[in-house]
């Protein structure tokens, strides 16, 4: 009942239109009044609000209502709803614009936000990419999301947390569209060799360990090669182009952040081990000839032959010497 008292009407009609979804079924204007003490004519006027925002519901005579579809939008609700996840998610905020997810999730951060709160936004007008690149999406067609981490762990293990959301989002991409997404050293998600997603990991730390870390992912989910900007238009790709189809961004949200979820508990719980071995499962680096760019701006070609437990890529040089790469960029070059 308390829940009942604190939460909008328009929530109770939803949940109510989607459990009788779940279930193939109409829901009464009757129960839904009676549900929410109001009248008839009152629900009448949600459900007129509801479709205001998108949402496709059926009325029929005799039979009452049915959610036929939701609006392709981030909304909170549809994105929290059920979820199940212990820490990622716990707190879902979706805006329509933001200067970048990672900037409003540091904010939040800094006044004390607890950990696994996601940041969604239709649109970043300074959405911000690895090696100060930006990143540029089309409003409303992608995921542009950061989550709050609050590890307790030594600032040097960060990386864990970078390879452990590569393994999440990749894992998430499969389970929903099937594709066999790869993971490019240390977090770019590949379908083939074109990237489908970027995460940005910002990390804030004192001398006794780390503060919070920002995990921020970008998704290529409903945009078309065409609209990438000409510089990245011949090595990015998108969901809608691998698979011909649009892609519920919900539903790929919703899998993100329990994929998250399962991840950082395994690293919490069990270490770093196994999130290297399926990092490595699903690598598209290891056994490949590549070019790395060092952070000095220095080129160097090599072969990517091993992960060390730190989650460095190791390098068999020209020479025969090794290298560990920690940061910059690579480059996969062939097999
Ligand atoms: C990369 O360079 O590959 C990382 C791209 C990360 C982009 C995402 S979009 C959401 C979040 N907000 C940002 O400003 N950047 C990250």
């Amino acid at each position: 009942m308390d829940r009942e008292r604190h939460i909008k009407p328009t929530t109770l009609i939803l949940d109510s239109l989607h459990k009788e979804r779940e279930r193939g079924g109409f829901v009464s204007g009757e129960e839904l009044a009676d549900r929410l003490g109001m009248s008839r004519a009152a629900v009448w006027q949600r459900i007129s609000e509801l479709r205001g925002m998108g949402y496709v519901i059926e009325a029929q005579p005799h039979h009452g209502y049915r959610l036929a579809n939701v609006p392709d939008r981030m909304l909170g609700y549809e994105i929290e709803r059920s979820l199940g996840t212990g820490i990622i998610g716990r707190n879902v905020i979706c805006y329509d614009a933001v200067s970048s997810t990672n900037d409003i999730a540091a904010e939040m951060a800094e006044k004390g936000e607890p950990e696994g709160c996601a940041v969604f936004a239709e649109c970043q007008r300074k959405g911000r990419g690895r090696m100060g690149r930006s990143w540029i999406a089309p409003t409303g067609k992608n995921i542009l999301m950061t989550f709050i981490l609050r590890p307790r762990m030594r600032a040097v293990n960060a990386p864990q947390v970078t390879l452990m959301s590569a393994v999440a989002c990749a894992e998430a991409i499969r389970v929903v569209t099937g594709l066999p997404a790869l993971i490019k050293w240390p977090n770019d998600i590949l379908i083939g060799d074109r990237k489908v997603c970027g995460i940005l990991v910002e990390l804030f730390s004192e001398l006794d360990g780390i503060r919070y870390i920002l995990v921020g992912v970008g998704l290529n989910v409903n945009v078309r090669r065409e609209e990438f900007p000409g510089e990245i238009v011949e090595t990015a790709t998108s969901l809608l182009d691998e698979l011909g189809q649009k892609v519920s961004r919900i539903a790929l949200a919703r899998e993100l952040l329990q994929k998250l979820d399962e991840n950082y508990s395994i690293l919490r719980e069990s270490g770093f081990s196994s999130i290297m071995d399926k990092w490595k499962e699903m690598s598209a680096t290891l056994g490949r000839s590549i070019r790395v760019t060092w952070p000095d701006g220095k080129k160097e070609i090599g072969s990517a032959y091993a992960l060390d437990a730190d989650g460095a890529l190791l390098l068999r040089r020209e020479t025969g010497f090794t290298a560990r790469i920690t940061s910059g960029d690579i480059q996969i070059l062939g097999t």
